[in-house]
Protein backbone atom coordinates (compact mmCIF):
# COMPACT_ATOMS: atom_id res chain seq x y z
CA UNK A 1 0.00 0.00 0.00
CA UNK A 2 1.36 3.64 -0.62
CA UNK A 3 0.76 6.19 1.91
CA UNK A 4 -0.18 9.61 0.12
CA UNK A 5 0.01 13.18 1.56
CA UNK A 6 -2.16 15.82 0.40
CA UNK A 7 -0.19 18.73 -0.35
CA UNK A 8 0.20 21.80 -2.60
CA UNK A 9 3.24 21.62 -4.71
CA UNK A 10 5.23 25.30 -5.80
CA UNK A 11 7.15 24.96 -9.25
CA UNK A 12 8.32 27.90 -10.95
CA UNK A 13 7.03 28.70 -14.35
CA UNK A 14 8.83 30.26 -17.33
CA UNK A 15 8.20 33.93 -17.03
CA UNK A 16 9.39 33.60 -13.37
CA UNK A 17 6.08 33.43 -11.18
CA UNK A 18 4.87 30.70 -8.96
CA UNK A 19 2.49 28.03 -10.08
CA UNK A 20 0.80 26.58 -6.86
CA UNK A 21 -1.07 22.94 -7.45
CA UNK A 22 -2.85 20.51 -4.90
CA UNK A 23 -0.60 17.30 -5.87
CA UNK A 24 -0.80 13.91 -3.73
CA UNK A 25 2.78 13.10 -2.50
CA UNK A 26 3.01 9.11 -2.82
CA UNK A 27 4.89 7.66 -0.10
CA UNK A 28 6.95 4.29 -1.39
CA UNK A 29 8.78 3.09 1.12
CA UNK A 30 10.94 6.32 1.80
CA UNK A 31 10.81 7.35 -1.73
CA UNK A 32 8.56 10.90 -2.55
CA UNK A 33 6.87 10.38 -5.98
CA UNK A 34 4.69 12.63 -7.52
CA UNK A 35 2.15 11.60 -10.10
CA UNK A 36 0.66 14.38 -12.17
CA UNK A 37 -1.68 13.69 -14.50
CA UNK A 38 -0.84 15.26 -18.11
CA UNK A 39 -1.37 17.75 -19.20
CA UNK A 40 -0.05 19.80 -16.05
CA UNK A 41 1.98 22.76 -15.70
CA UNK A 42 3.30 21.67 -12.50
CA UNK A 43 4.65 18.54 -14.24
CA UNK A 44 6.21 20.80 -17.19
CA UNK A 45 7.92 23.27 -14.61
CA UNK A 46 9.00 20.07 -12.70
CA UNK A 47 11.13 18.35 -16.40
CA UNK A 48 11.89 21.95 -17.28
CA UNK A 49 13.32 23.04 -13.82
CA UNK A 50 14.68 19.84 -12.50
CA UNK A 51 13.25 21.01 -9.07
CA UNK A 52 9.78 22.16 -6.98
CA UNK A 53 8.80 22.43 -3.36
CA UNK A 54 5.87 20.58 -1.35
CA UNK A 55 4.70 22.36 1.06
CA UNK A 56 2.86 21.14 3.62
CA UNK A 57 -0.36 22.91 4.53
CA UNK A 58 -3.46 23.12 6.90
CA UNK A 59 -4.76 25.85 5.68
CA UNK A 60 -7.41 24.55 3.04
CA UNK A 61 -8.73 27.51 1.23
CA UNK A 62 -5.44 27.42 -0.76
CA UNK A 63 -6.70 23.87 -1.98
CA UNK A 64 -10.38 25.17 -2.50
CA UNK A 65 -8.98 27.90 -4.51
CA UNK A 66 -6.60 26.62 -6.74
CA UNK A 67 -9.50 23.79 -7.69
CA UNK A 68 -11.75 26.26 -8.16
CA UNK A 69 -9.46 29.23 -10.02
CA UNK A 70 -10.09 31.98 -7.44
CA UNK A 71 -7.67 34.51 -6.66
CA UNK A 72 -6.35 34.48 -3.43
CA UNK A 73 -3.36 36.26 -2.18
CA UNK A 74 -0.53 33.86 -1.11
CA UNK A 75 2.57 35.02 0.20
CA UNK A 76 5.47 33.13 -1.16
CA UNK A 77 8.97 33.14 0.19
CA UNK A 78 12.12 32.01 -1.96
CA UNK A 79 13.62 28.34 -1.34
CA UNK A 80 17.00 28.29 -0.23
CA UNK A 81 18.43 25.64 -1.57
CA UNK A 82 16.61 25.27 -4.98
CA UNK A 83 15.43 28.29 -7.63
CA UNK A 84 11.63 28.14 -6.77
CA UNK A 85 9.39 29.79 -3.97
CA UNK A 86 7.45 27.53 -0.94
CA UNK A 87 4.58 28.94 0.37
CA UNK A 88 5.27 31.24 3.45
CA UNK A 89 2.29 30.37 6.11
CA UNK A 90 2.96 26.36 5.22
CA UNK A 91 3.52 24.23 8.32
CA UNK A 92 6.64 22.71 6.93
CA UNK A 93 8.12 22.14 3.37
CA UNK A 94 10.55 20.21 1.25
CA UNK A 95 13.03 21.36 -1.04
CA UNK A 96 13.59 18.39 -4.17
CA UNK A 97 15.33 17.73 -7.02
CA UNK A 98 14.19 15.15 -9.95
CA UNK A 99 15.65 11.67 -8.90
CA UNK A 100 14.21 9.88 -11.98
CA UNK A 101 11.22 9.68 -13.53
CA UNK A 102 9.00 6.90 -14.68
CA UNK A 103 7.33 7.97 -18.10
CA UNK A 104 4.02 7.36 -18.88
CA UNK A 105 1.50 8.61 -21.67
CA UNK A 106 -1.07 9.68 -19.02
CA UNK A 107 0.72 10.05 -15.69
CA UNK A 108 4.30 9.65 -15.22
CA UNK A 109 5.70 9.20 -11.82
CA UNK A 110 8.48 12.23 -10.38
CA UNK A 111 10.79 10.35 -8.14
CA UNK A 112 12.03 13.07 -5.36
CA UNK A 113 14.87 13.43 -4.34
CA UNK A 114 14.58 16.05 -1.23
CA UNK A 115 17.40 18.39 -0.61
CA UNK A 116 16.57 20.67 1.99
CA UNK A 117 13.51 20.48 4.53
CA UNK A 118 12.24 22.99 7.18
CA UNK A 119 9.62 23.65 9.38
CA UNK A 120 7.77 27.55 10.14
CA UNK A 121 4.80 26.70 12.34
CA UNK A 122 2.90 24.30 14.71
CA UNK A 123 0.76 21.31 13.80
CA UNK A 124 -1.98 21.66 15.45
CA UNK A 125 -3.50 18.22 15.06
CA UNK A 126 -6.32 16.83 12.91
CA UNK A 127 -9.82 18.38 12.22
CA UNK A 128 -12.57 16.52 10.28
CA UNK A 129 -13.80 19.83 8.84
CA UNK A 130 -10.31 20.00 6.84
CA UNK A 131 -10.86 16.39 5.39
CA UNK A 132 -14.25 17.47 4.30
CA UNK A 133 -13.07 20.35 2.48
CA UNK A 134 -10.40 18.03 0.45
CA UNK A 135 -12.69 15.60 -0.25
CA UNK A 136 -15.26 18.43 -1.57
CA UNK A 137 -12.21 19.52 -3.79
CA UNK A 138 -11.28 16.04 -4.85
CA UNK A 139 -15.54 16.09 -5.78
CA UNK A 140 -15.18 19.53 -8.18
CA UNK A 141 -12.03 18.00 -9.50
CA UNK A 142 -13.97 14.87 -11.33
CA UNK A 143 -17.84 17.02 -11.73
CA UNK A 144 -18.64 15.23 -15.18
CA UNK A 145 -16.90 12.37 -14.31
CA UNK A 146 -19.01 11.29 -11.06
CA UNK A 147 -22.74 11.32 -11.36
CA UNK A 148 -24.05 14.65 -10.19
CA UNK A 149 -26.60 12.37 -7.73
CA UNK A 150 -23.42 11.03 -6.13
CA UNK A 151 -21.72 14.30 -5.64
CA UNK A 152 -24.75 15.13 -3.86
CA UNK A 153 -24.77 12.45 -1.52
CA UNK A 154 -21.33 12.90 -0.75
CA UNK A 155 -21.43 16.36 0.03
CA UNK A 156 -24.52 15.39 2.68
CA UNK A 157 -22.54 13.23 4.80
CA UNK A 158 -19.31 15.40 4.58
CA UNK A 159 -21.47 18.70 5.51
CA UNK A 160 -21.65 16.89 8.90
CA UNK A 161 -18.05 17.37 9.75
CA UNK A 162 -18.65 20.92 8.72
CA UNK A 163 -21.23 21.89 11.08
CA UNK A 164 -19.90 20.18 13.90
CA UNK A 165 -16.00 21.30 13.64
CA UNK A 166 -15.37 24.20 11.33
CA UNK A 167 -13.90 27.15 11.88
CA UNK A 168 -14.03 30.16 9.96
CA UNK A 169 -11.29 28.98 7.32
CA UNK A 170 -12.62 25.84 6.77
CA UNK A 171 -16.24 27.56 6.42
CA UNK A 172 -14.82 30.01 3.92
CA UNK A 173 -13.14 27.31 1.61
CA UNK A 174 -15.96 24.79 1.75
CA UNK A 175 -18.24 27.94 0.62
CA UNK A 176 -16.20 28.56 -2.19
CA UNK A 177 -16.14 24.75 -3.37
CA UNK A 178 -19.69 24.02 -2.59
CA UNK A 179 -20.15 27.59 -5.33
CA UNK A 180 -18.19 26.19 -7.88
CA UNK A 181 -20.02 23.07 -7.75
CA UNK A 182 -23.53 24.35 -7.31
CA UNK A 183 -22.48 26.48 -10.39
CA UNK A 184 -21.61 23.72 -12.66
CA UNK A 185 -24.38 21.62 -11.69
CA UNK A 186 -27.03 24.83 -12.40
CA UNK A 187 -25.31 25.19 -15.93
CA UNK A 188 -25.58 21.21 -16.56
CA UNK A 189 -29.46 21.01 -15.63
CA UNK A 190 -29.99 24.56 -17.74
CA UNK A 191 -27.89 22.93 -20.78
CA UNK A 192 -30.35 19.65 -20.71
C1 LIG B 1 -6.22 16.99 -2.57
C2 LIG B 1 -5.92 16.96 -4.04
C3 LIG B 1 -4.95 16.08 -4.54
C4 LIG B 1 -4.65 16.02 -5.90
N1 LIG B 1 -3.70 15.15 -6.36
C5 LIG B 1 -3.43 15.08 -7.68
C6 LIG B 1 -2.43 14.17 -8.17
O1 LIG B 1 -1.82 13.41 -7.43
N2 LIG B 1 -2.21 14.19 -9.50
C7 LIG B 1 -2.86 15.02 -10.36
O2 LIG B 1 -2.62 14.99 -11.55
N3 LIG B 1 -3.82 15.88 -9.91
C8 LIG B 1 -4.10 15.93 -8.61
N4 LIG B 1 -5.06 16.81 -8.15
C9 LIG B 1 -5.72 17.70 -9.12
C10 LIG B 1 -4.76 18.83 -9.51
O3 LIG B 1 -4.54 19.72 -8.45
C11 LIG B 1 -5.33 19.62 -10.69
O4 LIG B 1 -5.68 18.73 -11.71
C12 LIG B 1 -4.35 20.60 -11.21
O5 LIG B 1 -4.98 21.35 -12.17
C13 LIG B 1 -3.06 19.98 -11.76
O6 LIG B 1 -2.67 20.60 -12.92
P1 LIG B 1 -1.56 21.77 -12.94
O7 LIG B 1 -0.23 21.15 -12.62
O8 LIG B 1 -1.64 22.25 -14.36
O9 LIG B 1 -2.00 22.78 -11.92
C14 LIG B 1 -5.36 16.87 -6.79
C15 LIG B 1 -6.32 17.75 -6.30
C16 LIG B 1 -6.60 17.80 -4.94
C17 LIG B 1 -7.64 18.76 -4.43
Amino acid sequence: MTYVRETIVTTKNIDGTTKVSPLGIYIDNTKLKIRPFKPSASLDNILRNRSGVINYIDDVRIFAACITKTNINIEFELAKKIDCSRIKNAISHTEFIVDEIENDSDRPTIICKPVNEEMHNFYYGLNRAKSSVIELCILASRLGIIENSKIKNEIKYLEIAIEKTAGEAEIEAWNCVLKYINNYMNKVDKDA
